[in-house]
């Protein structure tokens, strides 16, 4: 069955603007495979904690034969990747918050980024693991100018660094929605904007 798994980043609940872009994916989505599943983690709801000093000794460890506390440290992550893994297509709704990626969203990539289980280290260097070939990322900014070749593009660390990281992780296809100015832009020209952005998500489907 195919399956996508959507991140939704925004501290916002409602009237998020990344969410409604990724909501018209997801339509799409379902449309063009009926019978998929989808499963939807709003990652700011702080049901994803930081990862701890025990988190980390368990990823390190030898796997076999964790002890019974390092496992209890280790499953939220084993959980989260076997979601990821069982996964065709990833779908991020992410806002720029300070210039970067939501701290929520962050504490989601510290659980599922774990040696052995999405990356490999060896003599040939770093492999990625993960099996969901694409993700389509929605990115919303509340100013303007991020994009290459516009003037704000040095202060934009969400494109640059989702980019690397999934491709770094095994996503081999990255594709990105932007909506820019979404607490500057004049409400009919934002308007106009979302709708192109719901349009261009769709398309990505
Ligand atoms: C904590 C916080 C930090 C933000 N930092 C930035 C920023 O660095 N640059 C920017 O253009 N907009 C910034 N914004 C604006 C949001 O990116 C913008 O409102 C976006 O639409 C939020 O996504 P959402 O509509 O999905 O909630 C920030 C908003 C918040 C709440």
């Amino acid at each position: 069955m195919t399956q996508l798994l959507r991140i939704n980043s925004s501290s916002r609940l409602q009237g998020s603007h990344s969410a409604a872009v990724a909501d018209a994916f997801e339509a799409e989505f379902r449309t063009q495979y009926p019978g998929c599943r989808v499963i939807t983690r709003n990652v700011s709801d702080g049901s994803i904690p930081f990862i701890a000093q025990e988190t980390i000794e368990g990823f390190y460890a030898p796997q076999d034969g964790l002890s019974v506390e390092l496992q209890a440290a280790t499953a939220l992550s084993d959980s989260l990747i076997a979601e990821i893994q069982a996964s065709d297509t990833l779908l991020l709704a992410v806002p720029i918050y300070n210039f970067s990626i939501p701290a929520a969203l962050k504490a989601w990539v510290d659980q599922i980024s774990r040696i052995g289980h999405t990356f490999s280290m060896g003599e040939g260097g770093f492999k990625g693991l993960v099996k969901t070939r694409r993700a389509v990322v929605v990115c919303t900014y509340g100013a303007e100018g991020y994009l290459a070749g516009e003037p704000f593009s040095a202060a934009n660390f969400v494109q640059p660094y989702l980019k690397f990281l999934l491709n770094f992780l095994g996503v081999e296809s990255v594709e990105f929605v932007h909506v820019q100015g979404t607490a500057i832009a004049a409400a009919d020209a934002f308007a106009d904007r979302l709708e192109a952005a719901k349009d261009e998500a769709k398309r990505a489907v």
